[in-house]
Formats: C-alpha cells, sequence, structure tokens
C-alpha cells in the first residue's frame, strides 16, 4: 500500500472527518474515532494561519515502493519492534535481535561498557554488534537499526570530541555558514563513532531566562533561529562522497521555550498567531532543509484567546498530525522525548496508546522496552490503536532510514569509522568561540591586553573545563567530571598562558593570595557551574541575580577590584544573567556564554597579538536581551547590542554605574 494510500486510509479520515464511517485497517476492530475535544483540536488548528513551508518535496514512487515492500511481510509485533527505541544501558545485541528493535539511543551521560573513556574504536564496535544484530532477525529484508544521540554541541557524549559553544553562543555570532560547518563537524565526529542520527538541532525560541535550556536556544528571534535550523540541518544531513547521511532532528516540537516562568516541560500559553510566530519558525527553517526526524516537546499548549487545552504534546493529535504532518507536510519520523508519553493523562512510561495515535512514530522508552512492546501490541490486538497508524509509523521509520542510506552502508563504511583525529575540530571551534564572544563594558580601553602583559587571573571558571563546557558534557548535567577528561582542551587559563605566556600569568582563585598592583591587569573569569534540563531552571519566583547563586563570584572580585589595577571580568554562563553588581566592579566585561573546549578563541580577542598585529576585534552581539533587573525586567541592552574595539577608537563608550537594588527575596510571577 503506498504512503498517500496510507494516509488516505487513516490519517485524512481521523483527522479531518467528523463523520463516524468505520475504516477498513488490518485489524478487524475499528479504530478508535477522535474524540470531541481532538476534533475540536484538528478543527481550530486548520483554521489557524499556519503558513506551508516552501520545500522541494519530490515523491519518490520507487521508494515508496520499497517501503510497502519492506512493511508487508512484517509482524505485528516486529513492527512494533521498530518502533521502540532503548537507551543503549538497557539492551543488548541479542535483545536487539529477538525483539526486531528499530532504534537505541544513547543518554546524556551513556557511553558504551559505562566506560566514559570509550574511544571511537569502541563505540564504533557497539554500533557494529548492534547492526548486525538487527540484520538477524530473520526478516527476509532484514531492516538496520538506527542509533541516535545527543550531539548538541559537537559530539557530546564522546571524550576527545572537540566541544563548540553551546547554542546561545552561536546565537550571538550571527553566522549561519559558520552554524553549517559545525553541524558538518558534527556530523563528521558522529560518523567516526558509528552512530546514524543527531537529537540536534534544539530550535526553541527562549522566552523566560529561567529556563535551563535557554543555552539551548540560538535566540529570541525567531527569524535567527529559523535562518540557524536550516544552516544546521542542511550541515548536519549533508551526503557524504559515499552517500551516506547523519540526521538531524528539529526539537522540541512545539513551544519549549514558551513556558510560563521558564519551567522546564511546563505549560506555554500563548495565542495561536504567537505559536506560528516565534515557537514554530525553526520548524519551517528545518522542514525546508529536509530535516527527517521532529522530537516531540514535554510542554503542554493552551491557547488563552480560544480558550482550548491541546494538552502534552506528545498526546496531542492536532499538533503532531494534524499539524506537523498534515499541514506543513511533514513525511520523516516524530520521536518521542525520553519517558515522554508516561506524561500523557491515563499513560505510564511503558504503555500510551494515545501517544502513538496522536502521531508518536518511535518511541523513545529507555528502559521499559519489553513491557512498551507487549502493551502496544496488545493495544493494537484489542483496537485501541489501528493497524493503520502502526502502519503509517513504520512506513515513516522505513522511509527516513532509506533516505539515509542505511540499508547500504554499514557504519565502518564512513571514511572517518573509528578515527580519533575525526572527533576534533579545534580550529573550528575557537574560531567560534572568537565570533560568539560578545563586549559589554571596556573602560579605559582595557582591552586589547598588550602582549607581555603580566595579569593575574581569579575566578572558579579559569581552570574548569566543566564550567566552560556547561551541561551536555560528558555528562548529561555536565557535571562529575574533571580536566583530564577533556584531553584536548584549553582552559581559559591556559589560553591565557599560552597567549601570554606561562611566566606571565598567575592563577589566584579567590583572589584573596595575591597583591592586583604586582600585575597589569586582573582578569575574573566567573560565572555559572554546568546544568541541564530540570536543574538549569531559576524557580518562579527567584531573582536572576547570579551574586545570590554564585556569592563566590562577587567575592572574588572585591578582592581585586579598586586595588589599582583593571579588572576583566568574563562571565562563563548559559544565558543573561542580573549582573550589575559584577558589571560595576569590572573595568571591561566580556559575556563568553558556554565556549566549549577552545578557550583560544577568547584569548585571540583579548590580547593583541604580537608583531604589532591588531588584536581580532569582537563581532558578536547578543542574541538575547540583557536584564537590567534582579526580576529579570528592563533592558541592560537590548538583542543586538554589542561592542567592538575598532568602534571604540574614535569614541568615548565608557558605560556608567548601573543601578544595584538591595538584595530581593522573591519575584512576582508571570
Ligand atoms: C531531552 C532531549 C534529549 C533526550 C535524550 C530528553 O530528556 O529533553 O533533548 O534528546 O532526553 O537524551
Ligand atoms: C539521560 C538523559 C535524559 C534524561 C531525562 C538522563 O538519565 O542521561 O539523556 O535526557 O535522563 O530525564
Amino acid at each position: 500500500m503506498p504512503n498517500t494510500a496510507l494516509n488516505a486510509l487513516f490519517l485524512t479520515p481521523l483527522i479531518w472527518g467528523l463523520i463516524g464511517v468505520a475504516h477498513a485497517t488490518q485489524s478487524d476492530a475499528e479504530p478508535p474515532l477522535p474524540s470531541v475535544e481532538q476534533r475540536q483540536q484538528l478543527m481550530a488548528i486548520k483554521a489557524q494561519a499556519w503558513p506551508r513551508p516552501e520545500q522541494a518535496r519530490t515523491p519518490d514512487p520507487a521508494l515508496e515502493a520499497r517501503i510497502v515492500a519492506l512493511l508487508k511481510p512484517m509482524t505485528l509485533a516486529q513492527k512494533v519492534g521498530q518502533m521502540t527505541q532503548p537507551e543503549i544501558q538497557s539492551i543488548t545485541a541479542d535483545e536487539i535481535r529477538r525483539y526486531a528493535i528499530g532504534s537505541v539511543l544513547n543518554g546524556g551521560g551513556s557511553w558504551p561498557d559505562k566506560n566514559k573513556a570509550a574511544r571511537a574504536a569502541d563505540w564504533l564496535a557497539l554500533a557494529q554488534r548492534y547492526r548486525q544484530a538487527s540484520l538477524q532477525t530473520g526478516l527476509a529484508q532484514p531492516i538496520p537499526l538506527i542509533w541516535g544521540t545527543d550531539a548538541i554541541h559537537g559530539h557530546s557524549n564522546v571524550m576527545g570530541a572537540t566541544l563548540f559553544p553551546h547554542n546561545i553562543g552561536l546565537g550571538a555570532a550571527h553566522d549561519p555558514t559558520l552554524v553549517r560547518e559545525i553541524a558538518q563537524a558534527t556530523a563528521k565526529a558522529v560518523r567516526a563513532t558509528g552512530i546514524d542520527w543527531v537529537f540536534a538541532p534544539t530550535l526553541a525560541v527562549a522566552q523566560n531566562l529561567r529556563w535551563g535550556r535557554s543555552y539551548e536556544s540560538f535566540s529570541s528571534d525567531p527569524a535567527w533561529v529559523r535562518a540557524y535550523a536550516k544552516a544546521y540541518v542542511e550541515g548536519l544531513q549533508a551526503w557524504t562522497p559515499r552517500g551516506t547521511r547523519t540526521l538531524a532532528t528539529a526539537k522540541h516540537f512545539i513551544g519549549d521555550g514558551g513556558t510560563e516562568n521558564g519551567v522546564d516541560q511546563g505549560l506555554t500559553q500563548t495565542e495561536a498567531s504567537k505559536l506560528i510566530a516565534v515557537h514554530s519558525q525553526g520548524y519551517y527553517g528545518a522542514l525546508e532543509a529536509g530535516v527527517q526526524t521532529v522530537m516531540a516537546s514535554f510542554n503542554s499548549w493552551t491557547d488563552p484567546l480560544s480558550g482550548i487545552r491541546y494538552g502534552k504534546m506528545h498526546g496531542s493529535q492536532a499538533l503532531l498530525s494534524g499539524l506537523l504532518k498534515e499541514r506543513l507536510g511533514f513525511d520523516g519520523l516524530v520521536v518521542s522525548d525520553w519517558n515522554g508519553i508516561g506524561q500523557v493523562p491515563g499513560c505510564s512510561d511503558a504503555d500510551c496508546p494515545q501517544a502513538i495515535n496522536a502521531g508518536v512514530d518511535l518511541v523513545m522508552v529507555p528502559t521499559l522496552w519489553r513491557e512498551f512492546i507487549a502493551n502496544t501490541v496488545a493495544a493494537v490486538e484489542d483496537g485501541r490503536i489501528p493497524m493503520a497508524r502502526i502502519d503509517d509509523a513504520v512506513s515513516r521509520i522505513l522511509r527516513v532510514k532509506l533516505r539515509a542510506g542505511l540499508f547500504e552502508h554499514a557504519p565502518g563504511d564512513a571514511a572517518e569509522a573509528g578515527s580519533q583525529q575525526a572527533l576534533l575540530a579545534r580550529d573550528l571551534a575557537r574560531r567560534a568561540v572568537l565570533a560568539s564572544a560578545v563586549l559589554l563594558k571596556n573602560n579605559g580601553k582595557l582591552l586589547p591586553l598588550r602582549p607581555g602583559s603580566r595579569v593575574l587571573v581569579v575566578g572558579k571558571s579559569a581552570n574548569s573545563l566543566a564550567n566552560q563546557s556547561g551541561g551536555w558534557s560528558l555528562s548529561w548535567q555536565g557535571d562529575l567530571t574533571s580536566n583530564a577528561d577533556f584531553p584536548h582542551a584549553d582552559t581559559v587559563l591556559a589560553a591565557l598562558r599560552k597567549a601570554l605566556g606561562a611566566r606571565a600569568v598567575v592563577f589566584d582563585e579567590a583572589g584573596t593570595q595575591q597583591d592586583p598592583r604586582r600585575f597589569d591587569a586582573v582578569i575574573a573569569v566567573l560565572g555559572e557551574t554546568p546544568y541541564a534540563e530540570g536543574k538549569g531552571d531559576i524557580p518562579p519566583g527567584d531573582t536572576l541575580r547570579h551574586s545570590s547563586r554564585h556569592p563566590e563570584d562577587l567575592a572574588a572580585l572585591r578582592a581585586v577590584s579598586g586595588r589599582g589595577r583593571p579588572v576583566l571580568s568574563l562571565l562563563i554562563s548559559g544565558r543573561p544573567l542580573f549582573v550589575n553588581d559584577l558589571l560595576n566592579l569590572s573595568d571591561a566585561f566580556v559575556a563568553a556564554w558556554l565556549p566549549g573546549t577552545e578557550a583560544r578563541g577568547l584569548t585571540d580577542l583579548l590580547v593583541q597579538a604580537r608583531r604589532a598585529k591588531p588584536a581580532q576585534d569582537f563581532s558578536a552581539r547578543l542574541s538575547f536581551e540583557w536584564p537590567l533587573e534582579p526580576c529579570g525586567k528592563g533592558q541592560a541592552w537590548p538583542r543586538g547590542h554589542g561592542l567592538q574595539l575598532a568602534a571604540q577608537r574614535g569614541q568615548d563608550l565608557t558605560l556608567a554605574q548601573l543601578p544595584e537594588w538591595p538584595e530581593i527575596q522573591h519575584c512576582p510571577l508571570e
């Protein structure tokens, strides 16, 4: 049955049809009809002004015929196996074979054999074992497994891989070409480990800096998220000369960056027009670039204008099928997020017909995959999931696998397979760091530092690759690592030593052991400590005042400021924060975001090169507003702001002292 026929059979009538006609399916039971609420939501989506993406979609009859042929001999259990994505710590190669599993993932901080130091060759070996197992399920036309990973700022679970700046820093660079190159380099590193698929880019348009995933958002400006989505997907999914490609994921669909009070996985209450104008823009960019997979989001959506509550994305037929697949024409696969199905009311992590009926095709069910398979098979057998929906889901998975070249090429075929070297892209990352650091203050023209300067370095983040890299860096939350876990990397301290000479750089973390007057300048490297989803949220009601959460930074700065030498502060953070106190204690101030492994990109900006070459100039501009007040209100600087050294030659850009509010305990809720 060609896919269009499948659509005609299941999708279109189930979604748009308002008449209660039962449709023929492969099971005897009649498919459940959409509920009154679902019909209302589908009608609402249809009435909203969603533009169609400009994608050149050339239907490929040969490919569709292959899908039909592959699907035909599959048993129900094999089909459900295809739709199941366990985590690598919870499944063996033999289980992949026995259950005809279609996909695996490794979660944040999950490595082959739980070995953090696994090399590219170890990852590749595991990928090959999994693939072999997937080809031995007994199917006459075996279906290769697909492995997905969170390579979200470089191949970020793999020791020895270059880590690029997190998305917020790339947003400040305002350079889609750079993003395309980074995505290409990431795909190359991923190929070295035999992995097929990357859970990136995140296309959230973060609206509230309290959200702990703000740094995964390129910008609060939807136009830039859209431009970057396109460049990122093009770079990641570029064909290799051998006819394979790595797959990208547009995530998290939809509205993840718009939750109330910035609460992770929360409720996005916004009218449809804003969902379209803001939160959907990245998806247009990604779809236009041919993204093959979309990840459903943990958040819910309520449209206050119509009063319609769409509920959790994972259970929303209106959004996953009605909007994404029908209206936006997406013909790839929808993957659920980590146990995301379990958040749909009435579901558990191992059982959720509603999510599958809503349009989830591949289910990320990290641990309870056996139960999930049994429950889903039972739900099809007793008619709670139509067979046509299962066939559509498997067809989509097969379409994506075929388009990626997985049937023809094994992980070991890639030119980079097993190569440690392919994990590295240090020059590119250094360029990206240089392009992403925003100069916010340069009183007295402190920057650039002259070669030969002697500097005192203070602050907890000067010598910490964990702080510099943030979350999703070898571990999920970016914690539990030491500098030794990043064998090819420079801390800010190391980079300064390379730029100025080891003897000209003295490090005193608290700033209490040295007299600043023995130096030409002080460099304070301050900032947040690593976090990812959940842990990184600043609770509703708390302030954005950095010094309240990290008093050690204020203390270090107080120890060195006003002691007769100029102070440069580098803020290493996943987001703009209320830092007026730190700004006032600093002569110069640079927002370095979460630069990753290559701090030399920072020192390229800070230190004038030898032989009278001018220092590289700052070019980055804020991709988010910078808050003026502790509760996040007001603008210290608008989006688009960033100083340049060159501009300062003729002008006096001295920044006056900023207001420092008394320490506020509670901020009003939204
Ligand atoms: C995150 C996703 C990620 C997935 C797999 C989830 O908790 O929301 O962004 O891709 O885990 O690690
Ligand atoms: C995994 C992550 C995942 C998270 C979701 C962690 O244990 O390592 O990849 O996103 O759980 O809660």
